[in-house]
């Protein structure tokens, strides 16, 4: 403990407002406090001052030129928004002319990709496979690592619910525990093994917490949930990630229960600090501390510094209210300097962690810069993450795969030749002209003259080009349509009341269905959408997401079935916009819904099954999963439960399946969902293969948060159901007993 510390826990300042000292361990604790007492409170303050570059830019940017000077005055600890090994390299040098020669650090949103793109991260959580979501995000590390930058504001970690939602293509979609493994997988993926590894950067869990439950779906809005919601719900990934080692976390824009996240004790400082024990950074998201005087909890920037600090909001990213008021509220005795000191120590444990203190150049280096960025290893990567994330939602009488297909294909859709649509929206240094298309990858393997394209519509107003679109068709074998989201229609700030696609590319479809061949359509976008009219006139379907660089060559893959779709969906897709917020693992009600309706949990005009259920997704073939089976009936509290369950490929080629296992504690001490993911393994298998799939249940997959937010595991009859899918399982029932 510092001296600071000591004082303020004698002055009592410590209680009421929960905090604790970071604990810092040797070699670095030495390090840190050594540079700490070298400090003034000026240059305290500096350390926990986020300037934003000029790329990128997300919220209101202040126009100042004196950014510069005040590197060289220590006023800066970090810088967003930056980029490139030159660029990086000059700002470090301005740092460097500081008094105490603290380096700068960079960070960027390197959401899915840095200059390779891989598929947005919801696409990718189709994928279903964490191993694959590992190595995308060491990939991105790799090159954003070599590009300068330290510190990539990712991977969000938001469970949503609603696909109103811009944001949910940033996220792994609406489930707690898969979104849990996503966020560790993509934590382990951008920093490594260690922070040291200059390939690597360092991860920060955003955006905490409860973001993604913004009412009606509305960007920035108010959440307003039970305590006992969030532990279930939206916090597991958070507390993951600070298992997985997390540098960083962000803070959120939204009011929590009254109370904005920015300025939110029991969010950063009981829980986050305290509970879990988090020894890394908090940032606050752009302009978030300012903010708090739009959201009406504090009267003005200063005390929106105060409010933010003792929170435990170590960094202010572009509200610049630490660098203005913090000074003053400490020297006034308002704000204990232990504060400051804490937020600054976890700052500077971070730049040592990071070698930065050794060289602070040692990210800035254009021959690597040159060597990583695109390379063919990545590119590859990104080509595997694509067509894993493809999930085919429709194929009646095997209209897909076109293997061995020697006709000639229609391409139609302005998106399958877009190469800015390709990539999707956060895509950094991702350049356009580097994408692959749809059109580029079919002609690629088709041969170009087999494949006769047509835009259909227009890009930017959807107004439809039927005369062009049905002569292309009518010339070829089968029709193949690209229809859905433009990238800039899903993202921050971009949610929408209806999540419908354009209805002129509804109408295309149908068109197209009126020439009698078959058509395969194409479904692009970044979030559920409903499309019920084309879904009903192709003969199947492919929902492709946005997937990056190499975005028409998965696409290829898995049309020629060079590659058998294996992705399934991490969000429920509505079946109509009145159902939303929908997700698979409701309660049950006092009144469970009934196709009868009556009076029951239902709508009176409109049904409540969804379009397609949470972790749906077919194959080329056919697979068969059994009923599970369990050793024993009885398993003791202390117990891990085993189960069991056979899968066999019932079709005439391989295929991978993700073999799904739910379960539902079916009387609780708080009431339980219908059915929570609790499993899942990933299975290749030759025609007619079958294997045994085993679960092991422990305490992490039985237990819940009771009424007192304890987690616990409660004795009584559990059941467990197999399948391909969140609806259509097969079950058994266990008892847990004391
Ligand atoms: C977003 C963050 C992002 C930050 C910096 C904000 O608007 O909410 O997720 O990291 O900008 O770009």
């Amino acid at each position: 403990m510092t001296l600071c510390a000591l004082l303020l826990l004698l002055c009592g300042c410590s209680s009421g407002d929960r905090f604790r000292e970071v604990a810092i361990e040797e070699p670095y604790a030495h390090k840190v406090d050594s540079v700490l007492s070298l400090m003034t409170l000026e240059e305290k303050i500096g350390q926990l001052n986020q300037y934003t570059g000029n790329y990128q830019a997300t919220g209101p940017v202040i126009d100042d030129t004196t950014k510069i000077e005040q590197i060289k005055k220590g006023r800066v600890g970090s810088m967003l928004n930056i980029k490139g090994a030159h660029q990086t390299r000059e700002l470090q040098e301005y740092a460097m002319q500081s008094r105490l020669r603290i380096p700068l650090l960079f960070g960027l949103d390197v959401i899915h990709g840095m200059r390779t793109i891989y598929p947005i991260p919801l696409g990718e959580a189709a994928s279903f496979d964490l191993d694959l979501i590992r190595r995308t995000a060491a990939g991105a590390a790799r090159e954003a690592a070599a590009q300068g930058v330290h510190w990539t504001f990712a991977p969000m970690m938001d469970i949503s619910r609603d696909a109103r939602w811009g944001r949910v293509m940033e996220g792994a979609g609406e489930d707690t525990w898969y979104g849990t493994h996503v966020a560790q997988a993509r934590v382990e993926g951008f920093q490594g093994k260690s922070l040291a590894d200059v390939s690597t950067v360092m991860a920060c869990a955003k955006h905490f917490a409860a973001y993604g439950a913004c009412i009606a779906g509305k960007d920035y809005n108010t959440v307003d949930m039970s305590l006992l919601t969030l532990h279930e719900i939206y916090l597991p990934p958070f507390r993951a990630a600070v298992a997985s080692g997390a540098a960083s976390f962000m803070n959120s824009f939204n009011d929590l229960n009254g109370i904005p996240a920015t300025g939110n004790t029991y969010l950063q400082r009981q829980l986050l600090k305290g509970d879990w024990a988090f020894n890394g950074v908090t940032v606050s998201d752009w302009g978030s501390i300012g903010e708090m005087v739009a959201h009406g909890y504090v009267p003005d920037l200063q005390e929106a510094a105060r409010a933010a600090i003792l929170a435990g909001c170590d960094m202010d990213m572009e509200s610049r209210a630490y660098v203005s008021g913090l000074q003053e509220l400490v020297e006034k005795g308002e704000v204990p300097e232990a504060y400051v000191d804490d937020a600054v120590r976890r700052i500077l444990l971070k730049k040592f962690q990071l070698g930065l203190f050794d060289d602070p150049f040692r990210y800035c280096d254009p021959e690597r810069e040159a060597q990583t960025v695109l390379c063919d290893s990545l590119r590859m990567l990104a080509r595997e993450a694509g067509k894993k994330s493809v999930v085919l939602l429709k194929n009646d009488n095997a209209a897909l795969p076109l293997k061995d297909f020697k006709g000639k294909i229609a391409l139609i859709g302005a998106l399958a030749d877009s190469k800015v649509d390709m990539r999707g929206s956060w895509a950094n240094e991702g350049i356009v002209e580097e994408m692959v298309t749809v059109r580029e990858g079919l002609e690629a393997r088709y041969g170009k003259s087999n494949v006769i394209y047509a835009d259909g519509y227009d890009l930017e107003t959807n107004r439809l080009q039927l005369p062009q679109a049905l002569n292309a068709a009518r010339r070829a074998d089968i029709i193949v349509v690209a229809v859905g989201e433009r990238y800039f229609h899903s993202g921050e700030a971009k949610s929408k009341a209806d999540i419908s696609i354009p209805k002129e590319h509804q109408e295309l479809v149908s068109a197209l269905k009126g020439t009698g061949k078959k058509v395969v359509t194409l479904l692009m976008g970044g979030r559920p959408m409903i499309f019920d009219e084309a879904a009903a006139h192709s003969d199947a379907v492919l929902l492709t997401w946005w997937l990056g660089t190499e975005a028409g060559n998965a696409i290829t893959d898995v049309l020629s079935g060079d590659y058998n779709p294996s992705g399934k969906l991490p969000m429920t897709f509505p079946a109509h916009i009145g159902q939303i917020p929908i997700y698979y693992n409701y309660k049950s009600t006092g009144r469970p819904e009934s196709k009868q309706r009556g009076y029951t949990c239902c709508y009176q005009d409109i049904d409540f099954e969804p379009a397609y259920p949470f972790g749906y997704g077919l194959s080329y073939t056919t697979f068969e999963i059994d009923a599970p089976t369990l050793e024993k009936r009885e398993w003791g509290l202390d117990e891990e439960v085993v189960v069991k369950t056979t899968v066999r490929n019932t079709g005439s080629c391989a295929g991978k399946e993700t073999v799904q296992l739910y379960l539902r504690d079916l009387v609780g001490s708080v009431t339980r969902p219908v059915k929570e993911l609790r499993g899942f393994r990933q299975v290749f298998l030759q025609p007619g293969e079958e294997t045994e799939v085993s679960f092991t249940l422990g305490k992490d997959e039985l237990g819940f948060y009771n009424a007192d937010l304890e987690y616990v595991v409660e004795p009584g009859t559990f059941c467990v159901m197999c399948g391909p899918d969140s609806k259509n399982v097969k079950s058994a029932e266990f008892e847990l007993v004391p």
